[in-house]
C-alpha cells in the first residue's frame, strides 16, 4: 500500500489565546504591577492547586525552572546528576550551568523515559539527584524512581515542560518528586509566552528558588514594600529570572482552561491512533500503566524498511546516514548527542533505547 503523505508541512505547534486571555493582559497593563506584583503570586497559587503541590515557583522558562531547582538541592562542581538521554537540551544543560556532571541512563524502549531497571548502577557517591523526564506528556516510572532515590538519599528532579495537568497513579504531576519542572512556551499546555515555574513541598526549597530568580536577594519589592523599608540582602548568587505579572496575567487566564486544553490533545491523540493504527510502518506512543499523558508531542516511530515514501528534506538525509531500523520525527539535539565530550557530560555507557529512537 502506498504510504499516506502530508502536502504541507504541520507545523510543531500554535497558542491558543482568547479575548478573555487578552482582556487579562490589558487589565495588568493598566494596573500599578507589571512585574513581581500580585499576579505572580496569584499565578502560583493557581499552578499549586493544578500540579497538586504546596509550594510553586513562578519563573522566566522552564529551563530558568530546571536551572533554580538544581541549585536549590545544592547541584555544584563534583556532583553528578543522572538525566536521561533522550531529552531535550536543557535537562541535561541545568546541571552543566553549576558545574556538575552529566551521567546519561538510558531510555525504556516502549515509554522511552528513564528505565529505573538501570538507574542504581549509575548511582555513585558523588550522585547529587536523578531527572525523570515525563516524556512528551507521559509521566515516568516515579514510583520506582523516587525508591531508588531515597534509599540513595538523592534529590529527583521531574522534568514535566511536557507534562503539566497529566496524572500518575491518580496523582497530579507536580506533587511527585523534590521539584518538578514546568515550561509555559507558546507550543506547551498553557502559554505565558515564555515562562516556567517549579512546584514542590519543601518550604526551604521553595524559599532558595525565590531567591535564586531574584539575584539572591532576600525580600522581594512587595516584600519590602509591605514592611516599609528599602533594605535588603543579596544573600546568595542569583539571577534575574523573574517571571512578569504581564505574562503571569496571561498564564492566570490561560490555566482556567487546563482542563480543556488536556482533553482536547487526548481527543487528538486518539484521532492519530485511529488513523495510524492499521498501519505496520508506524509504530504508536505508549503511555505506562496507570498514568494520563497530557500529550505535549505525539512521537511515533517509522520502520523506514516498509515506507514506500522517503520523509521530507533534512529528516530523509539524515535517515540515509543512519543504519537503524527506526526514525524518530521529534527531537535532534547536538548536546545531547555528543555523550562523548567532556564538554557536555559523562556518558553512561551505551543507551541503546535511545539509539534506536533515532535521536
Ligand atoms: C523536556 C524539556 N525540558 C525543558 C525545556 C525548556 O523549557 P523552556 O523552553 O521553557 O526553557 C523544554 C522545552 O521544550 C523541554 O522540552
Amino acid at each position: 500500500m502506498k504510504s499516506p503523505v502530508r502536502p504541507t508541512m504541520l507545523p510543531y505547534g500554535r497558542q491558543a489565546i482568547s479575548e478573555d486571555d487578552i482582556a487579562a493582559v490589558v487589565e495588568v497593563l493598566r494596573s500599578d504591577w507589571i512585574t513581581s506584583g500580585p499576579t505572580v503570586g496569584a499565578f502560583e497559587d493557581a499552578l499549586a492547586a493544578a500540579a497538586g503541590a504546596r509550594h510553586v515557583v513562578a519563573i522566566s522558562n522552564g529551563t530558568a525552572a530546571l536551572h533554580a531547582a538544581a541549585a536549590a538541592i545544592g547541584v555544584g562542581p563534583g556532583d553528578e546528576v543522572i538525566v536521561p538521554a533522550l531529552t531535550f537540551a536543557a535537562s541535561a544543560n541545568c546541571v552543566r550551568y553549576l558545574g556538575g556532571t552529566v551521567v546519561f541512563a538510558d531510555v525504556q524502549p516502549d515509554t522511552m523515559s528513564i528505565d529505573p531497571a538501570g538507574l542504581e548502577r549509575l548511582i555513585t557517591p558523588r550522585t547529587k539527584a536523578v531527572v525523570a523526564v515525563d516524556y512528551a506528556g507521559a509521566p515516568a516510572d516515579m514510583d520506582e524512581v523516587n525508591a531508588i532515590a531515597a534509599a540513595h538519599r538523592i534529590a529527583v528532579i521531574e522534568d514535566a515542560c511536557h507534562s503539566l495537568g497529566a496524572t500518575y497513579r491518580g496523582r497530579k504531576v507536580g506533587g511527585l518528586a523534590t521539584c518538578t519542572a514546568f515550561s509555559f512556551h507558546p507550543v506547551k499546555h498553557i502559554t505565558t509566552g515564555e515562562g516556567g515555574a517549579i512546584a514542590t513541598d519543601d518550604p526551604e526549597i521553595a524559599r532558595r528558588m525565590r531567591a535564586f530568580r531574584n539575584h539572591g536577594i532576600t525580600a522581594s519589592v512587595q516584600e519590602r514594600e509591605r514592611a516599609g523599608t528599602w533594605w535588603y540582602e543579596m544573600a546568595s548568587l542569583g539571577f534575574n529570572y523573574r517571571i512578569t505579572d504581564i505574562q503571569c496575567a496571561l498564564g492566570l487566564s490561560q490555566i482556567k482552561r487546563l482542563p480543556a486544553f488536556i482533553a482536547r490533545r487526548q481527543a487528538i491523540a486518539r484521532q492519530y491512533a485511529e488513523a495510524t493504527r492499521r498501519y505496520r510502518e508506524v509504530e504508536l506512543p505508549v503511555v505506562g500503566e496507570g498514568r494520563t499523558s497530557s500529550w505535549h508531542l505525539y512521537p511515533v516511530r517509522l520502520h523506514l524498511d516498509r515506507l514506500s515514501c522517503g520523509p521530507p528534506g533534512g529528516v530523509r538525509r539524515r535517515c540515509e546516514r543512519k543504519t537503524s531500523a527506526y526514525r524518530c520525527i521529534t527531537f535532534r539535539f547536538p548536546g545531547i548527542l555528543t555523550t562523548r565530550s567532556s564538554a557536555t557530560g559523562r556518558a553512561a555507557g551505551r543507551t541503546p533505547n535511545r539509539a534506536m529512537s533515532g535521536c
